[in-house]
């Protein structure tokens, strides 16, 4: 397969913004669109002209079933004022935003563009949970996998249960990643959940005492984990906090050719590395624990970035499920396959660790508004690597990032790397 070795053309980032994530039951998908532009407009340190922008990227995946809306990327060129921008939506399930990034990359890569918007939103929530299964659902092989009842918890569960009969891995290992991910969603306000395990069992606590209900006897988070009816089984092994959410959001970029990039900041991040593949539905593969997509997608931004994994200093991965944290770290080489699991419980992989992952609070803490996902991962490195990440900041200096955003169970992986000039 041939690897371009470096972009033709540099490409750097001088703006981001994105909606709160969440339930917004009075706000459509465009409502979301327009937060997250506004935010970007503001953000940009020495203003810009929206007129300047070239191009308009939309990673959705799905509004045509979530809100009965087809053909929205016009409709989002419109409601932020960018009529008649050309303005493409790009689905690739849940990876629908890091592709949207890649065009966005390809556009000013090829020179076509010197401006580009990327964005991505998704409103889901307007359905029932049972109907947003089905839809999400779609993004895997409807002809074989989904008449034999699988669904999306069920896909990764299958990868979970796998990867213990493997290498051993325990359901605690997982609910480590997931306290580490709330630990990081409560420094976000722009999360879904802004709250620690802890502190939302103590809520379920003082609740059931105001109404006078039964008290419940968690003495620690692991009472409250373990227990069926706080966190019921959702797919064996995976539980409710084995998972991301259902959620509203949209999230967008500014993307700039690399020469221009100073008269927006004088602190831009660049683009110097983006990897894509395809990869076959899960039932077709001989493995189930690894992504070889993933794999691809990150040797091949790896070898345009001209970095290594060791390298990387923080990474925003595609935790839809816990057991995709721990796969992807391992896909991306961070860790050795097989051992990925005990990096969450080890510390490794929080804030203060050695390797970062998922500072923002990931999927599962932020949220998962499918198509924005991929879009939000590189807002947090954009804030990490400007130092503007707020209480969730790390300690260390960030020169070299890197984001991973899967669609479906791996049949689109998108990897990017970015750094700090
Ligand atoms: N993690 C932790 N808590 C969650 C949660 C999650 N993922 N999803 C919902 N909750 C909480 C809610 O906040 C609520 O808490 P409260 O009673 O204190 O207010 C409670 O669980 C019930 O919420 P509800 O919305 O009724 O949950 P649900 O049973 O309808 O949905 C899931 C739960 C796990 C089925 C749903 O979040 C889901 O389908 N997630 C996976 C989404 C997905 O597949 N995305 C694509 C990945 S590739």
């Amino acid at each position: 397969m041939h690897i371009k070795k470096s972009l033709p053309r540099s490409i750097a980032i001088v703006g981001a913004g994105m909606s709160k994530f969440g339930a917004f039951p009075d706000k459509t998908g465009r409502d979301l669109f327009v937060e997250a532009f506004k935010e970007l407009s503001g953000s940009i340190d020495k203003g810009f002209d929206p007129k300047e922008i070239d191009e308009i990227y939309v990673g959705n995946f799905s509004s045509d079933l979530f809100e009965g809306q087809a053909h929205n990327a016009p409709i989002m060129a419109d409601a932020v004022g960018l009529v008649p921008r050309s303005a493409t939506r790009i689905e690739d399930a849940c990876a629908s935003g890091g592709v949207a990034l890649r065009q966005g990359v390809m556009a000013i890569a090829s020179g076509l563009a010197d401006m580009v918007l990327v964005g991505g939103f998704e409103r889901m929530t307007a359905l029932p949970t049972a109907q947003v299964t089905d839809t999400l659902a779609a993004a895997g092989d409807t002809l074989f996998e989904i008449p034999a009842g699988f669904t999306f918890p069920a896909f990764y569960a299958a990868m979970a249960s796998a990867y213990m009969h493997r290498y051993g891995l325990k359901p605690e290992h997982l609910m480590h990643v997931a306290l580490k991910n709330h630990a990081n969603g409560a420094l976000n306000p722009k999360a879904q959940f802004g709250v620690t395990v802890p502190d939302w069992m103590q809520g379920r606590i003082e609740a059931a005492k105001k109404k006078n209900k039964p008290v419940p006897t968690w003495q620690n988070e692991w009472d409250f984990l373990h227990d069926d009816a706080a966190n019921p089984l959702v797919a064996w092994p995976l539980r409710l906090f084995d998972c991301s959410p259902i959620t509203d959001g949209a999230a967008c970029v500014l993307l700039v050719a690399a020469d221009r990039a100073r008269e927006f900041t004088d602190n831009p991040i660049t683009i110097i590395g983006s990897g894509q593949a395809s990869g076959m539905p899960l039932h077709d593969r001989a493995e189930l624990t690894s992504i070889g997509a993933a794999k691809i997608a990150a040797q091949q931004a790896y070898e345009m970035a001209g970095v290594t994994a060791q390298d990387i200093r923080i990474a925003e991965v595609h935790d839809c499920f816990t057991i995709a944290e721990v796969i992807a770290s391992e896909d991306l080489g961070f860790f050795e396959a097989g051992t990925g699991y005990g990096m969450a419980e080890d510390g490794v992989t929080a804030r203060d660790g050695a390797k970062p992952i998922n500072t923002s609070g990931g999927l599962k803490a932020k949220g998962h508004p499918v198509g924005a996902s991929g879009v939000a991962q590189v807002i947090e490195v954009w804030k990490q690597m400007r130092g503007e990440a707020g209480a969730r900041q790390v300690p260390q200096d960030v020169p070299l990032a890197l984001t991973h955003n899967v669609g479906g169970t791996g049949q689109t992986c998108a990897v990017h790397v970015f750094e700090r000039k």
